[in-house]
């Protein structure tokens, strides 16, 4: 059995070593092999479960797929005996097994904290370092469905729990992507610093150019920057880390088609993407059926006005409403909707 600091961080290290086993640079140190294109890579869309599935959603097929760290000892599980943290449980889909958490004994204290930290890291980042390449988006939201207030003001819809989830995911991938909107109110570096890992190169869509030089992510070098723009935006000069691309839209002024962001992406060697935000971005890449999975956390707020989180086409009647398959964890106050688009 694992012995940690109650937080999941050698879980997360084991974690970041089987990323490191598909291609990526898990942990800081590795060789930087991001901007070498990679065989084996797919097209969005692939899928590389072994059991056919790209959403496993019991422990149990997890580690079937790949046991870290001893997680699928099942002593380990008999430890949950008398467990009464039911917000703990409740976060971790197929623990509402009764059977499967009673045993002989139960955990104590640190141990306890310790197991139940690990299983949740494994339960929510494993599926994601079991494919080559993967695309991700995620957004915080009140429970009224806004991302940020009508001014923009954004920090933080959801708490310390979901903003570690969100660098651990920045961690994961290759490039994290964010639309001209972000990086205009938030001013964001893009960067892993929550959680050991490697920084992702950054992405932003600015198709009319109306991003500022001046941005901080194009002026901090702490990661490769890539600036896509439409061919109907001011000429810019780039230096390195940030460099300029031009990408036609699929009409002028109607914005690039997100199967082509992931094309170019991936010519470049950047398989693993996570589209960070804002609610227009994500809902592009949503609408055009490219996402793998969609990270939603809903927070403990209202606000009743400000910038919504997912817009999509109107539909009249219930039955088109998108239900993917969904998995939802507690972090904090907050929870986490981990939505398998790719079923
Ligand atoms: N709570 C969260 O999780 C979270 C996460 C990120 C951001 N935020 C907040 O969200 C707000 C910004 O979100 P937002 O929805 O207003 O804007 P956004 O999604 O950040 O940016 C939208 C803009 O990005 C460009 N863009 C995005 N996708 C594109 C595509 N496929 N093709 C071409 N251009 C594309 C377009 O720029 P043009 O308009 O120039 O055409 C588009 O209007 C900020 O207040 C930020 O603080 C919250």
């Amino acid at each position: 059995m694992i012995r940690n600091n109650g937080h999941g961080e050698e879980q997360w290290d084991a974690i970041l070593e089987r990323l490191q086993g598909l291609g990526r640079p898990g942990l800081p140190g590795g060789v930087p092999e991001r901007s070498r294109p990679r065989s084996g890579g797919r097209q969005a869309g692939s899928q590389t479960e072994p059991d056919g599935s790209n959403c496993p959603d019991r422990l149990d097929e997890l580690n079937g797929l790949d046991p870290l760290n001893g997680l699928d000892d099942r002593d380990v599980l008999h430890g949950l005996n008398g467990s009464e943290d039911r917000d703990v449980l409740h976060g971790m889909n197929g623990s509402e097994d009764r059977d499967e958490l009673n045993g002989p004994e139960g955990l104590k204290g640190l141990d306890h904290a310790n197991f139940l930290a690990d299983r949740k890291l494994t339960e929510i980042y494993l599926p994601l370092v079991q494919t080559t390449a993967l695309v991700i988006a995620q957004l915080g939201q009140t429970l009224d469905g806004r991302i940020a207030t009508r001014t923009g003001h954004s920090h933080f819809v959801t708490g310390p729990e979901d903003i570690r989830h969100l660098h651990r995911l920045r961690a994961l991938v290759d490039a994290v992507v964010v639309g001209a909107g972000t990086v205009v109110a938030d001013d964001p570096q893009l960067t892993v610093r929550k959680v050991r890992g490697v920084n992702p190169v950054r992405v932003v869509l600015d198709p009319s150019g109306r991003v500022s030089p001046q941005a901080r992510l194009f002026r901090d070098r702490s990661a490769p920057t890539l600036w896509i723009r439409s061919p109907r935006a001011p000429a810019i000069r780039a230096s390195k880390p940030v460099e300029g691309l031009i990408l036609d839209e699929e009409t002028p002024g109607q914005g690039f088609r997100p199967a082509d962001v992931i094309t170019l992406l991936a010519e470049r060697g950047l398989h693993r993407i996570l589209v960070e935000g804002g609610g227009i971005t994500v809902s592009r890449f949503l609408a055009a059926g490219v996402l793998d999975r969609f990270h939603l956390t809903v927070a403990p707020l209202l606000l009743g006005s400000g910038r919504g989180s997912v817009t999509l086409a109107p539909v009249d009647t219930l039955d088109r409403a998108l239900r993917p398959q969904c998995r939802h964890f507690a972090l904090g106050r907050d929870m986490l909707f981990d939505l398998c688009l790719r079923p």
